[in-house]
């Protein structure tokens, strides 16, 4: 039996300290729906001509603020009997909005709606939180402002920013070097809208949510393979999207905090059910696998193009391993919660080639490492680059862990509370609001005392 406490920053942002005496995880549990696909779902349907429901949206901040902008451009969106109601106004249907369009922390809000309203004729002030101000936008928007959007830049990379769309933009040939799935899948929307066939060729692919919805609402596009590792998409525009319902599965990078946290837990075994098991998103279950995790997934359905399956977990004594830079792109969201999996493992674990994670909603190769060594946990960064030598003893922290107001490094340091010996204080968990509102509820359900 493990002795345990959680400690719960209440609302006047005073720490509070609960004793829980937590012996394993047991039970299977719904995740809440992905976090990609929910962004994609209102965007599409928002340039769809028609009424489209959307089941099991992510209500998170992130989400929040792709919904509040979609508003504010004159799309008519409401919730009724727990779905998501969505008026398109059909491609080139935004409208001249009347404030400020705020993504705050959301960088896939930012990049694929600067993008999805740069083929009309609107002007746009885009701005962020302190994070969301410190992110590059200019991976997105020198692609768009060849095609004729007119974009001004704070410092020439950041928000606010300004665009004035255009309703002429030119179809053009995109390659994009930087694998990112938000740099594609917003020319892909504003190709919808345009003129002529856009083509856009990715080096290396990345995940493919987009895709899938364009095969989901048949819109004329083609695939074929670019280079060794990636694609060349065309598209056509400006096409009539009909609008289709849609279901969204659970969000495999929430999923990925519940399935560490029953890999290191002792006598744990749970199961995630309806959790979208993409290829392009569940790379991280191999590597946990290769660690030695007993990890289980069954395919069980397909909703809106994405297959969805049933993930089952049961404690595991795991090792290092390293992992390859070119796994980078697919396991961009996962590295903080690998990082404590490999905290508790037995050897040594080399995460190559995270450049990427300095961009991220705190510099991630920091905020990881910062924060293990203040546990005690043998953690060294040698350029962008993590080494970690496992224990299974984890000290924990006398001091309160800086979460950086990052979701992902808030949920990361929580579940290292699961197994340290000292109680682990966060300074933030409000920002776990930006992608699971119901972490904690959702984890406690799990937990037997
Ligand atoms: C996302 C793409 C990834 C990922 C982010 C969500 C998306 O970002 O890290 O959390 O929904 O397209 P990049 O496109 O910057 O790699």
């Amino acid at each position: 039996m493990i002795l345990k406490y959680i400690i719960i920053l209440n609302i006047s942002q005073e720490i509070e300290l609960t004793k829980q005496k937590i012996n394993k995880l047991d039970g299977t549990l719904r995740i809440v729906g992905d976090k990609s696909i929910s962004h994609r779902a209102l965007i599409l349907s928002s340039i769809s001509t028609g009424k489209s429901e959307i089941t099991n949206l992510l209500e998170s901040d992130d989400v929040v603020s792709t919904i509040n902008i979609l508003k504010n451009l004159g799309i008519k969106i409401r919730k009724k009997n727990k779905k998501w109601i969505v008026h398109g106004n059909g491609t080139n249907g935004f409208i001249q909005p009347k404030k400020a369009l705020n993504a705050n922390n959301s960088g896939t809000t930012a990049r694929l709606l600067i993008a999805a309203v740069s083929p009309n004729p609107i002007y746009c002030i885009f701005i962020g939180d302190k994070s969301l101000s410190k992110r590059p936008m200019s991976r997105i928007t020198h692609f768009l402002q060849k095609t004729g959007a007119d974009i001004s830049l704070t410092n020439e990379n950041f928000l606010p920013l300004t665009i004035l769309g255009t309703n002429n933009p030119l179809p053009l040939s995109h390659k994009i070097t930087k694998p990112s799935a938000q740099v594609k899948s917003g020319l892909i929307f504003a190709a919808l809208q345009t003129n002529g066939t856009t083509t856009i060729y990715e080096k290396r692919k990345t995940r493919n949510h987009t895709e899938l919805m364009l095969d989901y609402l048949k819109i004329t596009h083609k695939k074929t393979k670019y280079s060794v590792a990636g694609q060349k998409i065309e598209i056509t525009g400006p096409q009539e999207i009909r609008s289709k319902n849609y279901v969204i599965g659970g969000d495999p990078s929430s999923a990925a905090f519940f399935i560490v946290a029953g890999l290191i837990t002792k006598k744990s075994s749970i199961a995630l059910t309806d959790v979208v098991i993409n290829k392009t998103r569940v790379a991280y279950i191999s590597i946990l696998k290769k660690m030695g995790g007993k990890i289980r997934i069954k395919k069980t359905k397909i909703h809106s193009g994405e297959q969805l399956g049933t993930i089952e977990v049961s404690s595991s004594s795991l090792k290092g391993i390293s992992i390859p830079a070119k796994l980078s792109p697919y396991l961009i969201d996962e590295y903080p919660i690998l990082a404590i999996a490999a905290s508790y493992a037995k050897g040594t674990t080399t995460m190559k080639g995270l450049s990427e994670l300095r961009f991220k909603e705190s510099d991630r190769i920091k905020s990881i490492c910062t924060n293990l060594k203040m546990c005690s946990v043998n953690c060294k960064v040698i350029g962008n680059d993590i080494i970690i030598k496992g224990s299974k003893i984890i000290l924990g922290s006398k001091k309160v862990i800086r979460t950086y107001d990052d979701h992902r490094i808030a949920m990361s340091f929580y579940i290292l509370g699961l197994v340290s010996n000292l109680p682990m204080k966060l300074d933030n968990e409000e920002c776990i609001r930006i992608s699971y509102p119901n972490f904690k509820k959702d984890l406690k359900k799990l937990i037997v005392k």
